[in-house]
């Protein structure tokens, strides 16, 4: 296992125990590779990630180690305990997607690490990895925004142009940018408090999902997901957050705390201690899933008649992409489907498994770079991970301005 020093502040792996890392691998000298090969790392948040990607999109090796689990239990993620996992698995997790690939690391182009936004404990770890590996092995390294990755991953799955309007959903981020280029996005709204992904797990960890014997080993979201295939909606009247406010920002707290009134009044009628389960609970789990479906494309729908009424989109068959933890909801996604029906637009969201995060999606940002000549640092001196970092440039004032009405969508789902 790879063991980290500290040095000067910084957290780096020794020598040493890099140089016996790279030995473990087989060397091909003569091996000639003729498309472009990343090596993409991803510690962000509470996965930690690896895939090695070619320029073609042909996913050579993959390995990723979720502590889902483990936070479930703690009540949340606890920056050090995620650190520390990190630490633990960050090796063997790079060596598995490496050794899948059959590729020798000397045939990567580049490394690509998450180095912005997300929790700091964890991006440090995946950061000082990297620049060990990247001093080693000689590499350039192109250092990733993860919500650039998610938006981008899209790429790969499907044949997608420039320009497309991007829905970024997850537990840590919300917001809707029009991407015109690899590095080029307009950021059209955002989140004015939590993700709608914190919101999901929060209703789920006050609801008590866990003890739940379908859900136990759910993130928050999926097990709503789960819990709310069983449930009645029509039972809570609840109205959809920041109906008269004619932007693109999103708002899930007020709702938060709503569903935690009603789960009060709930556990009151239901005679029951906060801790065990309603039997109402898969009847809130539907009500709060199909408001936060709401919520979402009224949003969206408002953004997408202002990138046509601004051309910055084409007036048919623009291009709604959604992704991040929350897009790989089914219910959310046919919400969504009813809103580009509607507006003649095409959806695309990427499998499930590429809508949480992976290193998939950050090898994919490196070829996105190293093909468009962005970002690929020779010198890794200076590079730092950033725990905050905004998503292009902010134009959600002009939004406002623009005041467009959104006509009324029947959600018959
Ligand atoms: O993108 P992601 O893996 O990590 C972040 O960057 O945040 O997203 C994780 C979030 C969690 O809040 C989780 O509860 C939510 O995505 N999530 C879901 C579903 N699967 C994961 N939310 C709703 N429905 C799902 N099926
Ligand atoms: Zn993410």
């Amino acid at each position: 296992m790879l063991i980290l020093n500290k040095t000067a502040g910084v957290l780096k792996p020794s020598k040493r125990k890099v140089y016996g890392f790279l030995r473990s691998f087989n060397f091909h000298p003569g091996t000639l590779f003729l498309h472009k090969i990343v090596l993409g790392i991803e510690t962000s948040c509470d996965d930690t990630a690896a895939a090695v990607v070619d320029e073609t999109g042909n996913v050579l090796g993959e390995a990723i180690h979720s502590q889902t689990e483990v936070h479930l239990k703690t009540g949340g993620i606890i920056p050090p305990v995620a650190q520390q996992l990190h630490r633990e698995n960050i090796q063997r997790i790079v060596q598995e997607a490496l050794s899948a690939s059959s590729i020798s690391p000397s045939d990567l182009s580049a490394i690509a690490t998450t180095i912005k936004p997300g929790l700091a404990l964890s991006l440090g770890v995946g950061l000082s990895f990297s620049l060990q590996l990247v001093g080693q092995l000689k590499k350039p390294f192109i250092p990733i925004h993860h919500m650039e990755a998610h938006a981008l991953t899209i790429r790969l799955t499907n044949k997608v142009e420039f320009p497309f309007l991007v829905l970024l959903i997850s537990g840590g981020h919300c917001l809707l940018a029009l991407v015109q280029g690899v590095s080029d996005f307009l950021l059209l709204g955002k989140s004015l408090d939590i993700a709608p992904g914190d919101m999901l797990d929060k209703v789920a960890r006050r609801l008590s999902l866990i003890k739940h014997p379908e859900c136990s080993t759910m993130s928050g979201g999926k097990a709503i997901e789960h819990l709310a295939k069983q449930g009645n909606r029509f039972h809570f009247d609840i109205t959809p957050p920041l109906q008269r406010a004619k932007n693109c920002d999103f708002s899930f707290t007020g709702l938060q705390h709503l569903i935690n009134k009603i789960i009060i009044q709930k556990e009151k009628e239901e005679g029951i201690e906060q801790g065990q389960i309603l039997s109402s609970a898969a009847d809130i789990a539907a009500a709060v899933q199909h408001t936060t479906a709401c919520h979402i494309v009224k949003r969206t729908h408002r953004a997408i008649l202002f990138c046509k009424q601004r051309d910055l989109l084409p007036q048919n068959n623009a291009v709604l992409v959604a992704s991040g933890g929350v897009a790989s909801n089914f219910y959310i996604r046919r919400a969504l489907e009813i809103l580009t029906n509607a507006t003649q637009c095409t959806l695309l969201c990427p499998p499930p498994r590429l809508c949480t995060d992976n290193g998939i999606m950050i090898a994919w940002n490196g070829i996105e770079r190293l093909r468009a000549g962005i970002g690929i640092l020779h010198d890794i001196e200076d590079i730092r991970y950033e725990p905050k970092c905004p998503l292009g440039v902010d134009i959600s004032k002009e939004v406002e301005e623009a005041a467009i009405k959104v006509p009324r969508l029947k959600m018959n789902l």
